[in-house]
C-alpha cells in the first residue's frame, strides 16, 4: 500500500486514536483512586485549616484522627444520629455533601424564598466536625456551601462552642476567578473572620460581608468582614451562604439543641455545687 493512499492514512489515524484513547482511559482509571485520596486529604486539610489545626508539614491524617470527631446531625430535628443508624452512605466519616444533596432519600428541595445560598436542594442530614481538646469540644466545624458568581463554593466555618464566635472560615472548592472572587482563598481575608460574632445578644444573625472595608470604630465592626475588592458578586454569595447556613433552614435547629444542652449541663453543675 502506498504511503499516500487514503486507506493507509485512515488506518494510521484510527490506530493513533485507538492507542491514545487506551492510554488516556488507562491513566484515568489507574489514577482515579489517587485523585480520590488526594481530594479526601484536601478536604481533611481544610477541616483542620478552619479549625486552626493546619500548618505546613503537619501530618493531616494524624492530627485529624487525634483532634477531630465527626458527628452526623439531622438538620430538621437538630438531633445527633446514633452510630447504630449509620449506613454506607449515611456515615460522617464518608459523608459526601454533593452526593447527599442530590439523593432524594437524604435531601430536600429548598423553597425559593428561603434559598439564600441559591443551592436548590440541601442534605437533610449533615456531617459536622467537633474539635476536641482532650475530652472537651472546643469548636464546631460546619460545612457550608452556596453560589458565588461562577460556581458553587464549598467551605467550612469553625464556630466556638458559644455558638457565636467565628473561629475560622475556609473554602475547599470553588470556581471563582483567581485574583477576584478567588481571593476567598487569600489567607489575609480568611483571617478577618476570626473573632467575628455571628449572632447578636438576641440571637439574630448579624455577621455580614460588607462592600469595602470595615470601619474598626463602628459598633457593627464585630459583626462585619471586609468584602473582596472588585468582586461584589462573590462577596454577596459568601454573605448569602453564611446567612443561609447559620439560619433556621441550615444549622438553626441544631444550634438551639446545643444551647439547650449547655443550659441543662450548667444547671446540673450548679445543682451539684449546692
Ligand atoms: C473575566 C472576569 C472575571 C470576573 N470574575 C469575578 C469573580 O470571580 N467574582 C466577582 O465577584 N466578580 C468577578 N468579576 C467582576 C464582576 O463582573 C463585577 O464587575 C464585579 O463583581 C463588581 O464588583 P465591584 O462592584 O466590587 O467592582 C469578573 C469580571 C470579569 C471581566
Amino acid at each position: 500500500m502506498s504511503n499516500d493512499s487514503t486507506k493507509k492514512t485512515i488506518t494510521v489515524a484510527l490506530g493513533v486514536c485507538l492507542v491514545c484513547s487506551i492510554l488516556v482511559s488507562t491513566a484515568a482509571v489507574s489514577l482515579k483512586s489517587i485523585q480520590d485520596r488526594n481530594k479526601e486529604l484536601d478536604k481533611l486539610k481544610n477541616i483542620l485549616s478552619a479549625g486552626d489545626l493546619y500548618h505546613d508539614g503537619v501530618d493531616i491524617n494524624a492530627v485529624y484522627a487525634e483532634r477531630i470527631q465527626p458527628e452526623l446531625i439531622d438538620l430538621e430535628t437538630g438531633l445527633i444520629i446514633p452510630e447504630t443508624d449509620f449506613t454506607k452512605k449515611l456515615n460522617p466519616a464518608k459523608f459526601d455533601i454533593k452526593a447527599m444533596a442530590k439523593d432524594p432519600e437524604f435531601s430536600k428541595e429548598i423553597p425559593s424564598e428561603l434559598d439564600k445560598g441559591d443551592i436548590g436542594r440541601m442534605p437533610t442530614k449533615m456531617a459536622i466536625y467537633k474539635v476536641m481538646d482532650g475530652n472537651d469540644v472546643s469548636r464546631y466545624i460546619l460545612p457550608m456551601y452556596g453560589k458565588g458568581l461562577w460556581s458553587t463554593m464549598y467551605g467550612f466555618m469553625a464556630l466556638h462552642t458559644d455558638i457565636t464566635t467565628i473561629m475560622g472560615f475556609t473554602f475547599y472548592e470553588h470556581g471563582e476567578t483567581p485574583g477576584l472572587g478567588g481571593e476567598v482563598d487569600n489567607p489575609r481575608w480568611k483571617r478577618l473572620w476570626i473573632g467575628k460574632q455571628a449572632f447578636d445578644m438576641d440571637g439574630n444573625i448579624q455577621i455580614t460581608v460588607v462592600k469595602g472595608i470595615v470601619d474598626p470604630m463602628s459598633e457593627e465592626a464585630d459583626y462585619q468582614v471586609d468584602g473582596l475588592s472588585g468582586s461584589t458578586l462573590t462577596t454577596r454569595g459568601v454573605d448569602n451562604l453564611v446567612k443561609f447556613w447559620l439560619g433556621d433552614t441550615g444549622y438553626g435547629t441544631w444550634f438551639s439543641r446545643i444551647k439547650e444542652q449547655q443550659i441543662t449541663q450548667s444547671n446540673l453543675l450548679e445543682g451539684g455545687d449546692l
